[in-house]
């Protein structure tokens, strides 16, 4: 299959960072020919996949399509996938996952498409070279994504393997952790690109501050993984990859010369996003403390605050958490003159207990529950 011919490869993202996401493709110089709730198609080669997988904060998934077909029944997904030259993507020793999102009367086990998909491959791997390759569920070897909606199918490779929010620097994920993509999102979201101190006061397991500190430097996220599903195609070629990643390297800044503030009240927390921050390898920019965010250490210089703090899914935690929105809103008022702060919940009457106007309501998911990004310009001399 010819891999080198450029076509429209479908990023994939959690539901309201597709605005973020074309915003990335910019500077990697490749175009937004469509964006969607829940991603973006752009228009390049399987190298460029790679790039993709390397460079991306809030993509989950890069999928180049391979082949489009009309689909009525699962034998017709057989002998559309049957008739494609699967042993030059995968090699007979090679491993195999099959994953899809299918929507079509005729399939009511999403498996079974599944086994179909991967029937045909191997069948076709065996039946041209005499082996047939391994299969499951693992993704530690080739991936490859069915789309079926109505009469259209795509089959696809996934090219990141295992979702890029899978950074790799999460050992210790702690209470209620934002995933990795949704944290960078937010960064991003507040136009904090190192210019100004940050500070993060209910920093949990770090997430928000380790994104922050890579945005900051300009670290590619996908340095910090060690395999992606496209290493394991036929071809690969190691020297390249290898060069994408040194170029990558040299591009990030060494020190971005302001400082992460991080702090949380609970020292496991603490402990946790410290072992975080150095799987990462950022630990030296960010100080880490244990706190109450009230008395939590601020730089002199204003700038950007972020707080997560949790906003009570289950029953009568709405009450308990309330003193915890009032309290914010009085710690804006009355420490963070000059700063720009942002409040990320999932709750909009604990976020009414903040007593502040928010300047800016940014949409955001956090998996299915609809969340804001609230911003509160604190104006020297401002009442709220
Ligand atoms: C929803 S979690 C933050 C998760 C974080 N964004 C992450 O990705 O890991 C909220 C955090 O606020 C902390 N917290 C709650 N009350 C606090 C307070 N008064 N001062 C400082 N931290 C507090 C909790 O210990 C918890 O770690």
């Amino acid at each position: 299959m010819d891999l080198a011919r450029p076509r429209d490869i479908r990023i994939t993202c959690a539901p309201a960072l597709a605005s973020w996401l074309s915003d990335e493709l910019g500077p990697l110089e490749l175009p937004v020919i469509e964006r969607t709730k829940t991603g973006v198609i752009t228009h390049g080669t399987w190298t460029d996949t790679w790039r993709l997988c390397l460079e991306l904060r809030t993509a989950l998934q890069v999928l180049y399509p391979l082949k489009k077909f009309r689909c009525q029944s699962p034998e017709d997904l057989y002998r559309q996938a049957r008739s494609m030259a699967w042993e030059t993507i995968i090699g007979p020793d090679g491993y195999l996952t099959v994953e899809s999102r299918v929507d079509h009367p005729s399939i009511n086990n999403s498996m079974f498409p599944n086994l179909r998909l991967k029937d045909a491959i191997v069948d076709r791997i065996a039946a041209e070279t005499g082996s047939r390759p391994d299969s499951g569920s693992e993704r530690r070897g080739v991936v490859v994504h069915l789309f079926w909606k109505g009469d259209r199918a795509t089959i696809a490779l996934n090219a990141s393997g295992r979702k890029l929010a899978d950074r790799g620097y999460r050992r210790n994920p702690h209470k209620a952790p934002l995933q990795e993509t949704l944290a960078a999102a937010i960064v991003l979201a507040t136009g904090w690109k190192g210019g100004c101190p940050l500070v993060l006061p209910m920093c949990g397991s770090g997430t928000l501050a380790i994104e922050a500190a890579l945005i900051a430097m300009g670290r590619a996220p996908g340095l910090l993984r060690s395999k992606f599903g496209f290493e394991h195609v036929r071809g690969f070629d190691a020297e390249r990859w290898s060069g994408l990643r040194a170029a990558a390297r040299q591009r990030a800044a060494k020190s971005p010369g302001v400082p992460i503030v991080a702090s949380d009240l609970d020292e496991r927390a603490i402990e946790a996003a410290r072992r975080n921050a150095e799987t990462a390898g950022v630990t030296r920019l960010i100080d880490f403390h244990v706190a109450d965010f009230a008395t939590a250490p601020m730089p002199s210089q204003p700038g950007v605050l972020i707080v997560n703090p949790e906003y009570g899914a289950r029953l009568g935690q709405e009450e308990l958490l309330q003193p915890t929105y009032e309290r914010l809103g009085s710690h804006f008022k009355n420490r963070c003159a000059g700063w720009t702060c942002f409040v990320f919940s999932g709750n909009r009457y604990l976020t009414g207990n903040i007593g502040l106007k928010a300047s800016q309501r940014i949409p955001f998911f956090n998996a299915e529950i609809e969340c804001r990004l609230l911003k509160y310009e604190m104006w020297k001399g401002s009442k709220g």
